[in-house]
């Protein structure tokens, strides 16, 4: 997944521990190995595994390439971390995707030397091999020899350029007044720069201090600046020592955020949800979130279809004109989710994204979209944007037989809620939780209906920040199997609506007579329970509601664990790799 950066000036140098600040922002991409390669008159190489502890690295310069590594190809080692150095020692890369041909171009390369078992490494090999003395005009020749994905940055010595290429992996320009930088994400740049051009796939080119140029299929093109319109300090951890923390405390102002909305573009999409079928496609905690909002379409009698990403292409012949395609995703690239939307291009359907980052590929490839306004989210686990999502489709599925401001009254209502939940009171309670629970292997969270969602997203949360074994099921599911990993002990979240609760808390009896800790997540204590977070609130948002408590538990968890919450192992915000 991979985060790249170059910076170019054709006045100030910049120094080397502020252009480390700049890749570190992009960590979240990948943080098993990084490295940065600066001009002077020879590429200078500094790499190094593990996550970027120290930024303070002596120097600067005017023309600088840095990434900071998601390993595809290749183990984590200094020899695989990019940037790669061409066997001529001209050329220096990075790279962000796979290079899927990378055998066959490999074997092309008679005599060269590789040090490593990378795709970017034969990549930049590759590149020297075809280089002539223009090197536009040769890259450009070079690209349609590549399968895969890619975003390229390189530097060449001897000039005073960094060209690059996209393909299906994000890349960005930042537009300063003397200065370029070319980067994944315009985290990286946000606090020199807010004017961005978003490559698009195709592109390719190169910048300097003080000019861009972008070509796509051999013609020179103009792409649009748009301004950024973050505010920096939401990209800062501020007081909080972790961004999960920080980002699961923004939550009480995320109702207000996703409320700012075009109430006529709003209710163009809600005509075209009851007239036309409805696919909803995510993945991770951002499926999550459309499987808890299907539950309140089912209720307005509209019943969507709600898929994977990755599995979408099996279902996309059944896509057409008369559907509509509501996207989710935090970051907007996840590669799943745009390969699935471009599956179906060609069948007439609308796509509305419901997405965080705007400018990503997915806000740019939508028919319509809904911002979820919530700023950048910077922790690997989505909570905040997860919070964002479900309100958006609550309030699009109330739309269906309310007024837009009905709907809008419903969801304000439970901002006090969202308030009391994450408050330091509430947090405390939950820390003590985390307590009991820090050295539990294997844990399961059941819940009915709409808290069938909540129960798999709080099992995901718990899993990819704390590395506990957890699992979520449907109430009914528990007695087709999972019972059977029931013993003394096993730590068993329940999630109790608080109208017709009689089956689940039925459930919740049958795992405790098998020896299971009962944590109840409800708005009354109920005599099964062995431990009760309290959380009151209409059954209708328990999704949200009911995930708060057990977002907070998992940061716990880590912590006591001394695992970092913002980076756990083997995951990367963005997944831009399939
Ligand atoms: C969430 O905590 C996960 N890290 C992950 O499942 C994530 O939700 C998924 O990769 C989708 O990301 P997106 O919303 O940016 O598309
Ligand atoms: N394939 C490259 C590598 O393994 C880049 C990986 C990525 O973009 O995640 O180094």
């Amino acid at each position: 997944m991979c985060g790249i950066v170059g910076y170019i000036s054709n006045k100030e140098k910049l120094k080397l521990a502020k252009f480390m600040t700049m890749i570190k922002s992009l960590d979240y991409r990948g943080y098993d190995s990084w490295g940065v390669s600066h001009l002077s008159d020879k590429i200078n190489l500094i790499k190094e595994i593990g996550k970027i502890e120290n930024t303070d690295l002596p120097g600067e310069s005017n023309l600088i390439l840095g990434h900071t590594r998601w390993a595809t190809h290749g183990g984590v080692t200094k020899e695989n971390a990019h940037p790669h150095l061409s066997n001529d020692k001209n050329i220096s890369l990075v790279h962000n995707g796979i290079i899927e041909n990378y055998q066959e171009l490999k074997s092309k390369l008679d005599g060269f030397n590789f040090s490593g078992q990378t795709d970017s490494e034969v990549l930049t090999n590759y590149i020297q091999s075809k280089l002539t003395e223009d090197t536009l005009s040769s890259f450009a020749q070079i690209l349609p020899d590549l399968k895969g994905t890619y975003a390229i940055g390189f530097l060449k010595r001897g000039e005073n350029k960094i060209y690059f290429a996209r393909k299906d992996s994000p890349l960005v320009l930042g537009i300063g007044k003397d200065e370029k930088i070319l980067s994944s994400d315009v985290t990286s740049f946000f606090d020199r720069t807010k004017t961005v051009i978003y490559l698009e796939d195709g592109d390719y080119g190169y910048i300097e201090g003080n000019s861009v140029k972008i070509f796509n299929s051999g013609e020179e093109v103009e792409r649009k600046k748009s301004t950024i319109t973050w505010d920096i300090d939401k990209a800062r951890k501020g007081e909080f020592e972790h961004f999960m923390l920080k980002e699961i405390s923004e939550q009480v102002d995320v109702i207000n955020q996703v409320l700012i909305q075009d109430s006529k573009n709003i209710s163009s999409i809600v005509n075209d949800l009851k007239t036309k079928n409805i696919f909803m496609v995510a993945c991770g905690t951002s499926y999550n979130a459309a499987l808890a909002a299907e539950y309140e379409f089912l209720k307005q009698g509209i019943m969507p279809k709600v898929i994977r990403a990755h599995e979408f292409r099996s279902y996309s012949k059944f896509v057409d004109k008369n559907s509509i395609v509501l996207a989710i995703s935090q970051s907007g690239e996840t590669i799943d989710l745009i390969d699935a939307l471009k599956s179906i291009k060609n069948s007439g359907a609308e796509i509305v994204s419901i997405v965080n980052v705007q400018g990503s590929t997915l806000d740019r490839m939508s028919d319509k979209r809904i911002y979820m306004n919530v700023g950048p989210e910077i922790c690997v686990l989505s909570t905040k944007s997860y919070t964002a999502s479900v309100s958006i489709l609550m309030l699009l599925a109330g739309c269906i037989t309310d007024t837009y401001e009905t709907s809008k009254a419903n969801l304000t209502e439970i901002i006090r809620q969202i308030y009391y939940l994450t408050s330091e009171n509430s947090r405390k309670y939950t820390k003590e939780l985390s307590q009991l629970l820090r050295y539990t292997k294997h844990l399961f969270t059941i819940g009915r209906k709409r808290d069938y969602p909540t129960a798999m997203e709080a099992a995901l949360k718990i899993k990819e920040v704390s590395y506990i074994h957890a699992e979520g099921f449907a109430g009914g599911q528990i007695k087709h199997g999972p019972i059977a990993m029931i013993e003394n002990g096993t730590p068993c979240i329940v999630f109790v609506s608080n109208k017709n609760n009689s089956e689940i808390l039925s459930n919740a009896q049958e795992l405790k007579s098998r020896g299971a800790f009962i944590i109840g997540v409800s708005d009354k204590n109920h005599d099964v329970f062995d431990f009760w977070i309290k959380v009151i609130g209409p059954d209708k948002y328990s999704p949200i509601l009911r995930t708060i408590p057990i977002q907070i538990l998992a940061y716990y968890l880590a912590v006591l664990k001394g695992l970092d919450p913002d980076k756990p192992r083997n995951l990367a915000k963005s997944v831009t790799v399939k």
